[in-house]
C-alpha cells in the first residue's frame, strides 16, 4: 500500500489530540488504537467530565519547570473553553471551588470536540496500533496498521498526544515516553498521582472498619496542604485530599490530618466542657466526628471520663492530636486506579510557546504526555485544551 501524505499526524484521540486536531488545519489525521475517542473524557467527572476550573493558576500544576505552563494556559483559559462549549449549547453547572461539570454528560464534551474535528476537516482513525518511527528528510514516517491492515503514512509534523500510564485497562501505554525518548528528549521520573492510598495491614484493618465514611480534613504532605473530603476505604484513604495530597506523597513520608477544619479545636472542648462537662469525650467526639471514627480515635488514644475530668492541658493534647493525625502510608493504589500520572517528557527540550520539540523540528509532545501534572479539579482537563491549542495553532 502506498504512503499516505498527510501534513499532521497526531497520535493518540484523546483530550489533547483531538483540541489540536481542531485547530491544526487541513490535513491532520488523528488515529488512536481504542474503538472510540476520549475514553477518558467518557468516565471522568463520574460521567459527567469536570471538563476545566475556574481558578486555573500556574500554581496548580506541578512540574519540573513550575513556568513552563504559564504561557499556553494564559493563551487559552478556562473562559476560551467555556466559550466553546457555549457555542455547542452544552448545559453545565458550577460544582464546587470553581470546578465546571457537564449537565447531561461527558459525552456531550466528545461530540462537541468531534464537530470541532470535522470542521477542520481532520481525520480520525481508530482501531489503529502505531509501528515503527523514522524521521527521513525532514519528514515523520509511521507504519500505522487500520483494522488489521498497513496504511504507511508519511507526515510533515507529528504530535504525542497518547496521555501517560493511568488506568492500562482503558489503553493507557505510555508510548508518547518510547518515543519521545527516541527522538533524544528526558523522561522525568513518572509515578501514578490523584490516587488512593494504602497502609500496612493493621492500618488498613482499622479503615476498613471505617469503610464508606467520610470525614473533612486539611491533609498535610511535603508542604502541600489540601482541605476537603477525606474517605475511608477497604483499602485505604481515598477522597479529594488525599487525591490531592497523593501527588506530593513520597515512599516514607507520613501525612497529617488536621480533623474538622473549620474549628478552634481547643477553644471548641473548652466551650462544651462548660455547656456540658457531664458527656463522656468520646460523646463530645462523636458530636464533630462521624461516629466510627470517633469511637475508633477514643479507644486507639485511650480516651476515657468525663469533659469535666479533663484539664485545659488534656484538652489542648486532645485538639492538638486531632489538629495534627499523623499517618503514614505504606504505597499507594498505583497506576490501576490512578486519575493521572506525575511525570513525564521533560519539558527543557519542549517551547512552551508552541510544545514543539527543540531537537526535531515538526515534533510536538501535548497533554498528560509532557511533565506537567493538574491538582484534581478540571485542571488536567484544562492543560489538555491549552497545550493542544498551542500546538494546532503553531502547526
Ligand atoms: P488521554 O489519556 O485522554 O488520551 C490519550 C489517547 O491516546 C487515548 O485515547 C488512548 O487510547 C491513546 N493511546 C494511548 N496509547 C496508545 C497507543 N500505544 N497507540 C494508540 N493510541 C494510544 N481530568 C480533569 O481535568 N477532570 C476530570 O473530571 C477528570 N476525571 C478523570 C477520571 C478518571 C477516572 C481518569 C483516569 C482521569 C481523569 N482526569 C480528569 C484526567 C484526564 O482524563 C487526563 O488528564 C486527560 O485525559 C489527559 O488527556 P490526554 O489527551 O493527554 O490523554
Amino acid at each position: 500500500m502506498p504512503d499516505t501524505r498527510i501534513r499532521t499526524l497526531i497520535l493518540g484521540a484523546g483530550a489533547a489530540g483531538m483540541m489540536c486536531a481542531a485547530h491544526a488545519g487541513p490535513g491532520t489525521l488523528v488515529v488512536d488504537h481504542a474503538g472510540a475517542p476520549g475514553e477518558k473524557i467518557r468516565i471522568s467527572g463520574g460521567g459527567r467530565c469536570n471538563f476545566t476550573n475556574l481558578n486555573t493558576e500556574p500554581a496548580n500544576f506541578l512540574s519540573g519547570n513550575p513556568h513552563f505552563c504559564k504561557s499556553a494556559l494564559s493563551r487559552y483559559s478556562p473562559w476560551d473553553f467555556l466559550d466553546l462549549v457555549g457555542r455547542h449549547a452544552i448545559p453545565w453547572h458550577e460544582k464546587t471551588l470553581g470546578q465546571l461539570f457537564c449537565d447531561r454528560s461527558a459525552k456531550d464534551i466528545i461530540a462537541m470536540l468531534r464537530a470541532e474535528m470535522d470542521r477542520a476537516g481532520a481525520d480520525l482513525w481508530l482501531r489503529t496500533e502505531i509501528g515503527e518511527i523514522a524521521h527521513r528528510d525532514g519528514r515523520f514516517h509511521v507504519a500505522l496498521t487500520r483494522e488489521g491492515r498497513e496504511c504507511p503514512v508519511v507526515a510533515d509534523h507529528l504530535v504525542l498526544a497518547t496521555g501517560g500510564k493511568s488506568i492500562p485497562k482503558m489503553g493507557a501505554t505510555g508510548l508518547a515516553y518510547r518515543i519521545a525518548e527516541d527522538f533524544g528528549h528526558k523522561i522525568t521520573e513518572t509515578r501514578p498521582a490523584l490516587v488512593p492510598l494504602t497502609f500496612d495491614a493493621a492500618q488498613k484493618a482499622v479503615f476498613a472498619g471505617l469503610a464508606g465514611s467520610s470525614v473533612a480534613a486539611r491533609v498535610r504532605c511535603n508542604g502541600a496542604g489540601f482541605e476537603e473530603a477525606v474517605l475511608f476505604t477497604h483499602r485505604g484513604l481515598s477522597g479529594p485530599a488525599i487525591l490531592q495530597v497523593s501527588s506530593y506523597w513520597r515512599e516514607g513520608d507520613r501525612i497529617a490530618l488536621r480533623l474538622c477544619p473549620d474549628l478552634d479545636l481547643y477553644d471548641h472542648l473548652r466551650a462544651r466542657r462548660a455547656e456540658a462537662g457531664g458527656r463522656a469525650l468520646g460523646t463530645i467526639l462523636a458530636e464533630i466526628l462521624p461516629k466510627a471514627l470517633a469511637r475508633h480515635l477514643s479507644e486507639d488514644w485511650g480516651l476515657s471520663g468525663n469533659l469535666a475530668d479533663q484539664s485545659d492541658a488534656a484538652l489542648r493534647q486532645l485538639a492538638d492530636r486531632l489538629e495534627n493525625w499523623m499517618l503514614a502510608p505504606t504505597s499507594s493504589e498505583g497506576y490501576r486506579t490512578a486519575e493521572v500520572t506525575l511525570g513525564g517528557v521533560a519539558t527543557d527540550k519542549i517551547s512552551s510557546a508552541t510544545m514543539g520539540s527543540r531537537l526535531v523540528p515538526g515534533l510536538y509532545v501535548i497533554g498528560e504526555a509532557l511533565d506537567v501534572t493538574g491538582w484534581l479539579g478540571g485542571y488536567n482537563f484544562q492543560w489538555a485544551w491549552a497545550s493542544g491549542v498551542a500546538a494546532g495553532r503553531a502547526i
